[in-house]
């Protein structure tokens, strides 16, 4: 059992300091987590709907000095962090030309909030000794023999990976240089039935699907059946950080799909569960994530063969919701 997890027992409730609650994954922990953890916020902007907090605070995570004061305040001793710079694409345009030079890197917003951030919240917990719990992708490891397992080496190389990933690998170090006692959640593709926040995979093709159907637009454009994932059922979460921590666990666990499945795949299922379309292969075609890779360079790079092999957590009792189960959970229609 971790030092400082062992002084929390299961059966007590756990105050968790919430990093970024509004977001499409802490909004979600707050949301099933409230029997289970008493949670305070802290962040940029919250939806005024997320209810289950005891308390917010505004906390820019790139203000060294503002960390601090949150962490040192916080009585509890668990603090999870669901702050991110997340949009992939978008920070893919943001790739420094020299991935190494300091004003460069600095100046990046997604190096700033992923790698700077998760350093001071790493080196506050370790000056205060809270255990943080941090979020971390799959898109870590470069997709050319996954799917992965928490002993595997991540990519090494930043043009291996999206500028994302790499600033995911970053904070992925600067967890470990501080020597904190943590917990690092992998997780992919992450997915849930609703959020107005932003969009995930499984509803940005329901969208899609959605304005075919009544002619917004004239396709459905090819999901790719060569790229290999596991997504995560973002539900999945809290409950594996319930028993992570009543556990005493510390270190890297992968949370996703024990199977895996191709985007082709995942959504002609979608379509059956969410809007009972009998025949999707009609609609769906297959596409090639090699051959648009290679022909937009510019769009961020995606693990190929990639997928995360949970079975640390499975040893511990908790099995990750396949990519079917997930979907019928999340959109089956009731009634
Ligand atoms: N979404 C995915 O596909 C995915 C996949 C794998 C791993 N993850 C990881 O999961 C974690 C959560 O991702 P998500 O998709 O749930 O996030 P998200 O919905 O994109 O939300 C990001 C959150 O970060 C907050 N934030 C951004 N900059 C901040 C700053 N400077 N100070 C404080 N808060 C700040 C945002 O607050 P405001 O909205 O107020 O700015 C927002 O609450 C991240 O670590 C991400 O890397 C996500």
């Amino acid at each position: 059992m971790s030092k400082v997890a062992s002084l929390v027992t299961e059966n007590n409730m756990k105050e968790i300091l919430i990093i970024g609650p509004g977001s499409l994954t802490g909004s979600r922990f707050v949301e099933l987590g409230k029997d289970k953890f008493e949670m305070y916020g802290a962040g940029g902007g919250m939806d005024e709907n997320l209810t289950g907090l005891v308390s917010f605070q505004s906390l820019d995570i790139t203000n060294q000095k503002n960390v601090e004061a949150a962490v040192s305040s916080f009585p509890g001793t668990y603090v999870m962090n669901f702050a991110g710079a997340t949009l992939v694409d978008e920070i893919e345009k943001t790739r420094p030309a020299d991935s190494t030079d300091k004003k460069q890197l600095d100046e990046n917003i997604a190096y700033k909030v992923n790698v700077l951030g998760t350093k001071f919240l790493a080196d506050a917990c370790k000056k205060y000794d809270k255990f943080p719990i941090f979020i971390s992708t799959g898109f870590v490891f470069d997709g050319k023999d996954g799917p992965y397992s928490e002993e595997d080496q991540v990519a090494s190389l930043p043009d291996d990976v999206s500028w994302y990933a790499w600033t995911k690998i970053l904070a992925e170090n600067e967890v470990k240089k501080s020597g904190v006692e943590n917990l690092t959640i992998r997780i992919s593709y992450p997915y849930r039935s609703e959020y107005i926040g932003k969009l995930d995979f499984a509803r940005n093709f329901l969208k899609v699907y959605d304005e075919y159907k009544s002619g917004i637009r004239d396709s459905i454009y090819p999901m790719f059946a060569d790229q290999f994932l596991t997504p995560t059922f973002i539900d999945d979460i809290p409950r594996s950080v319930g028993l992570l921590l009543g556990k005493g666990e510390a270190g890297v666990f992968h949370l996703s799909s024990p199977e895996i499945v191709t985007p082709y795949d995942f959504c002609l299922e979608l379509l059956r569960v969410a809007r009972n379309v009998d025949n999707p292969e009609e609609l769906i075609k297959k596409g090639s994530i090699v051959e648009f890779q290679q022909s937009h360079p510019e769009i961020a790079k995606r693990p190929v063969q990639g997928g995360e092999k949970s079975d640390k957590i499975k040893m511990l009792g908790f099995t990750p919701t396949s990519w079917k189960e997930g979907i019928r959970k999340a959109f089956e229609k009731k009634g």
